[in-house]
């Protein structure tokens, strides 16, 4: 479905391929923003602000990267010419914030007539949203998704040149636009993309609803990509899927993410690599064996269990038991001892008994985990876990979340503890925010040192002793001479 004014696509001259098309309107846009930059006698601004996942994160970057080619500066929200939210729909209260902002968005618009509104990203997937939006929200000026962030430019053209709301929502797409610009966060990591979409029809997620269908980008894209971070000056990569282990299935030919990591492996100057997010059902041996052998995948993997009970699980359509789960973190635990494991739990699924609950402690308490991420369950309409029966009462759910997270987080500062003492290299990330004598470092394992050090370090590598901890991170210090 393109509802997108047909206004420029008419004009002669246009390239038909991409990447090509949309520096044509890159191009095209420069000039648009130049000219309303003379008449305002400044530089026009922008900024984009994203909610949700690493997945919004990374496509936030190429949004920027495309906004500073055609000529716009980034600022703070307050002080933004054009504004723009990459949104999230995972849960209810990701969309109620987007109305609440939009709502303080509206005076500053009328006081700036020049000021544009963009909204793109998951929650603009969903039809009742757009609707919402044309109805209410007219002041919106660009309106787009998941699957078209790569045209942004060609969108901005068409809304300076109709004056009107713009809107292009894709339902789904089978295109992977590869080599557009994009604008990294950190000069030293980055995320990359080795798939979109999910074929998984969790019954409670949206995801697939809202990011299409599986699709994986081909190897040689993601390890050129790759080659090309580490000229920049990229040591550590993210890659990025919604299910990482089912990477390359669907591939002309196909390989698997054991595979892709091994070719990834061998790229020179490239330290560190993390992946995100593992599915439990698709998490393979060939890739426990990868992890066990490999010196640079990181010592840390998100393996999100959901819930601990085989009964919510077959309702949750996750393909695995809770014996299941806790044989694979056996079998992991056992190839790469000192990996940090994290999860993410829903808590108050429909049906979801105290046996039920207690199950999903019973997981807590066995696998021990270094921090997991707790979720109340949130109907998301569409989805078939939607209009299940027995939805839980609300004050049930938040007296489990509240144990729950009290589980969580004791275990958490317990399973941290263990390091003390320990000598761990850290790659410097920033200077800490609380003190400006000392510097933020990242573990292999994810955790977090602050360690007295300067602003030069940051993108380098150093040893440093874990001297305290203090329940989910580390003071530390430099080791001398090595
Ligand atoms: N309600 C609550 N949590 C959800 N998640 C996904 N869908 C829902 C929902 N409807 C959680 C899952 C997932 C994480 C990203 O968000 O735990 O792993
Ligand atoms: Fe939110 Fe899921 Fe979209 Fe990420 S993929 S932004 S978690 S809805």
């Amino acid at each position: 479905m393109s509802m997108m004014n047909p206004d420029i696509s008419l004009s002669s001259g246009i390239p038909d391929t991409e990447p090509e098309r949309q520096y044509y309107y890159i191009e095209m846009a420069r000039r648009h923003v130049a000219s309303r930059s003379k008449e305002m006698g400044r530089p026009l601004t922008f900024c984009v602000t994203t909610f949700g996942c690493q997945m919004n994160a990374r496509d936030s970057e190429k949004l920027r990267g495309i906004l500073e080619r055609i000529g716009y500066e980034e600022a703070a929200e307050d002080k933004a010419d054009f504004v723009i939210y990459n949104t999230c729909t995972v849960r209810e209260n990701a969309n109620t914030r987007v109305y609440g902002r939009l709502g303080q968005l509206k005076p500053l618009k009328q006081k700036s007539p020049y000021m544009m509104i963009g909204l793109c990203g998951c929650m603009m997937q969903e039809p009742e949203v757009v609707e919402r939006l044309k109805k209410s929200y007219r002041f919106v000026d660009l309106i787009f998704g998941t699957h078209n962030i790569y045209k942004l430019a060609e969108l901005i053209v068409s809304r300076f040149e109709s004056g009107s709301m713009v809107i292009d929502i894709w339902e789904d797409t089978d295109k992977i636009v590869e080599d557009l610009p994009n604008e990294r966060k950190y000069a030293f990591k980055s995320g990359v993309n080795i798939m979109f979409g999910c074929n998984n029809f969790c019954s409670y997620c949206i995801v697939p609803y809202v990011r299409g269908r599986e699709r994986s980008r081909a190897p040689e894209a993601i390890i050129r990509e790759i080659r090309q971070l580490v000229a920049d000056g990229v040591t550590e990569v993210m890659l990025l899927g919604q299910n990482v282990n089912s990477y390359g299935k669907t591939l002309d030919t196909p390989i698997t993410f054991a595979a892709l990591l091994e070719e990834i492996e061998k790229i020179e100057g490239l330290e560190r690599i993390r992946f995100m997010t593992s599915h439990p059902k698709d998490l393979s041996d060939e890739l426990i064996e990868v992890m066990g052998r490999s010196r640079k995948i990181c010592r840390h993997l998100h393996l999100p269990v959901q819930s601990g009970s085989t009964d919510i699980l077959k309702k949750m359509n996750r393909h695995y038991t809770k014996e299941q789960y806790l044989e694979l973190v056996r079998k992991i635990r056992l190839a790469v001892p000192d990996i940090s494991l994290t999860t993410d739990i829903i808590v108050g699924f429909p049906g979801e008994t105290e046996e039920d609950f207690q199950e999903t402690l019973d997981v807590v308490h066995k696998v021990r985990y270094d921090s997991a991420f707790t979720f109340l369950y949130s109907k998301r309409s569409g989805t078939p876990a939607a209009a299940m029966e027995d939805q839980v009462p609300e004050d049930v759910v938040k007296d489990r979340f509240d144990r729950l997270l009290g589980e969580v987080q004791k275990i958490a500062r317990e399973v941290c503890a263990v390091h003390e003492g320990s000598i761990q290299r850290a790659l410097v990330e920033s200077v800490s925010e609380h003190d400006s004598t000392l510097v933020t470092g990242r573990l292999s394992n994810n955790l977090l040192v602050h360690f007295p050090g300067t602003e030069e370090m940051i993108g380098t590598y150093a040893d440093v002793r874990l001297e305290e901890c203090r329940g989910f991170y580390y003071i530390g210090s430099l080791e001398a001479g090595r």
